[in-house]
């Protein structure tokens, strides 16, 4: 089986540590809250194309795995299967959709304990990359972990994925180590880099 962000971590993690902190969204989230002016000038005008009244991010659910899965088959050459989705709503991760005109623009899923978070997959709608939602979904994922006490968030990512780099810096990540042999790819396997944020640090539209 082939994965895509950060499963490898997902198979080693403690299911119960997680559990412990059902993170499983209990409202809805009205993204249009995030003020775009407070967040540096964004390349794509953050949200120019975006309609603020019909853009939600709301908690992931299994009849939604179907349009999940097709995004993420998109977005990765070696995407999550179905089952991994369907564990991450199991063990109680935080797994939301990011939904704009009714339409699933993206998800992500994040696991939070113990004072750290792990963003596991962040993942926008190929056809929808540059409008903004990437940026926006990040920063809900992250007043989430903060909105739970985390006070550090981990993600891995692929070297060579400039794209996700490039908005993970802009936000105040930096690199804190390397996970080699991290990733497959059509080679073998791909190191990983291992960023990581102090919450504190967070750059950008802020927490509510
Ligand atoms: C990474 C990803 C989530 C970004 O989502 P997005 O909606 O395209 O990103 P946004 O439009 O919010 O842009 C946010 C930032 O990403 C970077 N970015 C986006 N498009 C870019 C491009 N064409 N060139 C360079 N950087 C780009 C920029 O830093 C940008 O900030 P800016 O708009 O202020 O310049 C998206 O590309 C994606 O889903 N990729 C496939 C899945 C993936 O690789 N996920 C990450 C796994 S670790």
């Amino acid at each position: 089986m082939t994965l895509s962000c950060s499963a490898r971590w997902l198979a080693c993690d403690d299911a119960r540590q997680v559990k412990a902190v059902d993170l499983r969204a209990r409202e809805l989230i009205v993204v249009s809250a995030i003020d775009p002016k407070r967040g540096r000038a964004s390349r794509s005008g953050m949200g120019a194309d975006i309609d603020e009244t019909c853009l939600r991010v709301r908690p992931m659910t299994e009849p939604d795995l179907g349009a999940v899965l097709a995004v993420e088959e998109l977005a990765y050459s070696f995407p999550w299967s179905k089952g991994i989705f369907r564990d991450c709503l199991r063990v109680g991760y935080c797994c939301w959709v990011m939904e704009h005109r009714d339409l699933l623009e993206g998800y992500g899923i994040m696991s939070v304990g113990a004072g750290e978070s792990h963003i596991l997959n962040l993942c926008i709608r190929p056809a929808s990359h540059g409008h903004g939602f990437g940026r926006r979904l990040l920063m809900h994922l992250l007043e989430t972990a903060s909105a739970h006490r985390a006070d550090t968030t981990l993600l891995e990512v692929r070297p060579s994925n400039a794209h996700a780099i490039s908005l993970y810096q802009s936000v105040g990540f930096t690199q804190v180590g390397v996970r080699r042999g991290y990733y497959p790819n059509d080679e073998g396997r791909e190191d990983a880099l291992l960023l990581a944020i102090e919450l504190a640090n967070l750059k950008g539209p802020t927490h509510a």
